[in-house]
């Protein structure tokens, strides 16, 4: 009798939290899926299923500029939002989806920091060892990495017939070069992966954890219930980071204070973050700070722009105008690999650009909803009131494949990026949806070193090595939207968009019978 009437008074609950969420809740006025406006197990199944982005797709194609996915949760998908969302007056903070990352590290970095004033403490520590100038200090160790790893595509044992080599998936390659570029970058020593590529294979180890840790963030109870420990190990695979790089950290730390008695140059992320730990007149960064800060920017750092490369590889094999008039850029603005970074002839490189940004609206490698927390008071968003307290956001990929600033959007079209006095205001209509590095305070801080990353990537690949595409199997006479389509349906979204391949042949370049590469 007893557990009669406690199920029934369970049920009787629940009904009315439904009855309250549908009906009588602030946001029941905004459409979207009948399970994502009663529970956010409709954003925890996306999560662990990985395909939140396209579901993002799906739900703006269906309801329109504002959909309700979760009970206290909104998406946009217009320019007006993403200001009032994202911009530097706007009422909202980081959302507490972000304080469940401490669940897993010890200590929260600048990027799981959801006090604002905290943050921009952190942010404007953070800042000064990512600003310009520090990062043409560090381009050198890249671009010693970079010579390697052009290498292993010219090394004889990959050689098939016509100077062709075999298939490399570029998906993977690029991984092991940037994680290596991450820990030269920010460590001052490469973490060895593209001499034996089992070193990173803690990348793959941690995207896992973060797919649980993203759909926790939705639904903190499931901490609780150690559900992420049975299916995606996430506290494991997050320590094993932490410690990984904490040993790292903590080598450095040792070799920092040798560098700064002997007045030695700074010459990594960490160095610089260690030299304002060490200053009286701001308030630096605690040692756990500091190892948090490290750890978080490999990953940030490593998955985004060797994923981002990915796309625009895979967008410009399927796109021969485009690799061609690209190539043609390169060889014909530089003539030797060495004369390949950042200054004025890389600069020159609008075709360059306009191919990165090309690739990064239509396939930005971050996925999901970055979550804002509406402050009291409230936003008005494109003249609606929402109230205070209510998670905002716009996807990635919905604002960036909106007909409304694109034309064609789902079409890789670098031209629309290259400004001509017929076009300025669409160029401009473009740029205001552009948001792959996000926006405003909360931005990416590493946007400056990415950029130099991929740009010094590309370039030199072009100039050194004639590229071709290898159809896989499923993949014979698509089109380039279909492949595109394929390759997302593989794809998954574990906060940061994963793939694999191309798959690419590499042939060495030549001019007047010399190879480009060793000019
Ligand atoms: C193509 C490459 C990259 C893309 C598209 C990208 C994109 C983003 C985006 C969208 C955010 C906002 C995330 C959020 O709100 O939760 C972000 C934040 C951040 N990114 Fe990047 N990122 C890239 C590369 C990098 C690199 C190379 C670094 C490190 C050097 C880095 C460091 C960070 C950090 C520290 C934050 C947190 C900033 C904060 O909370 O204030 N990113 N990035």
């Amino acid at each position: 009798m007893e557990t009669l009437i406690l199920v029934t008074a369970i049920l009787a609950l629940v009904l009315s939290v439904i009855i309250y969420r549908l009906s009588l809740h602030p946001l029941a006025k905004y459409p979207g899926p009948l399970l994502g406006r009663i529970t956010d197990c409709y954003s925890v199944y996306h999560c662990l299923k990985g395909d939140r982005y396209l579901d993002f797709m799906e739900l703006h194609n269906r309801y329109g500029n504002i959909v309700r996915y979760g009970p206290n949760r909104l998406s946009f998908s217009t320019v007006g939002a993403l200001q009032a969302i994202y911009g530097p007056q706007a009422n909202t903070k980081k959302s507490h989806w972000y304080d469940n990352m401490t669940l897993f590290m010890k200590v929260a970095s600048t990027h799981a920091t959801t006090d604002k004033i905290e943050h921009s403490r952190k942010r404007r520590i953070l800042a000064q060892a990512l600003s310009d100038r520090m990062v043409h200090v560090y381009e050198d160790g890249f671009r010693n990495l970079l010579t390697a790893f052009l290498r292993r595509f010219s090394d004889p044992t990959s050689q098939t017939e016509g100077g062709w080599s075999t298939a490399f998936d570029m998906s993977e390659e690029l991984m092991l070069l940037n994680f290596d570029s991450m820990g030269s970058f920010c460590f001052g020593e490469s973490f060895g992966s593209l001499q034996n590529p089992r070193k990173a294979d803690i990348t793959e180890k941690t995207l896992e954890g973060f797919r649980g840790l993203n759909a926790i963030g939705h639904m903190p109870g499931l901490a609780w219930l150690k559900l992420d420990a049975l299916a995606f190990r996430t506290s494991r695979a997050i320590k094993e980071y932490e410690d990984h790089a904490a040993s790292i950290a903590d080598r450095c730390i040792q070799k920092m204070d040798a560098k700064l008695r002997q007045g030695e140059r700074l010459s990594c992320v960490f160095d610089i973050l260690y030299a304002t730990s060490e200053r009286p007149d701001i308030e630096g960064f605690t040692l756990p700070e500091l190892r948090s800060e490290s750890t978080l920017l490999v990953t940030t750092g490593t998955d985004t722009v060797a994923g981002t490369l990915a796309n625009i590889l895979f967008h410009l094999l399927n796109h021969p105008q485009c690799i061609v008039q690209l190539t043609t850029e390169v060889r014909t603005t530089f003539s030797n690999i060495g004369e390949i970074y950042t200054g004025k002839a890389l600069n020159s490189c609008k075709y360059l650009v306009a191919c990165i940004d090309e690739g990064m609206r239509l396939s930005s490698i971050v996925g999901g909803c970055l979550m804002r927390e509406v402050g009291p008071g409230g936003i008005t968003v494109d003249g609606r009131v929402i109230p205070a307290g209510v998670d905002v956001g716009v996807p990635h990929h919905v604002i960036m494949r909106n007909s409304r600033y694109y034309d064609n959007p789902l079409e890789y079209q670098p031209e629309r990026w290259m400004s001509a006095e017929d076009n300025a205001d669409k160029v401009k209509a473009a740029r205001a949806a552009f948001c792959p590095f996000g926006i405003g305070p909360t931005g990416c801080v590493g946007k400056a070193w990415a950029l130099v990353e991929m740009k010094i990537t590309l370039a030199q690949l072009l100039f050194r090595y004639d590229l071709q595409i290898i159809a896989q199997s499923d993949e014979g006479g698509l089109s380039a939207a279909q492949l595109l389509q394929l390759r997302e349906e593989k794809s998954l979204d574990r906060f940061v968009i994963t793939n694999k391949g191309p798959f690419v042949r590499f042939r060495e370049a030549k001019v007047d019978g010399a190879v480009r590469g060793s000019m």
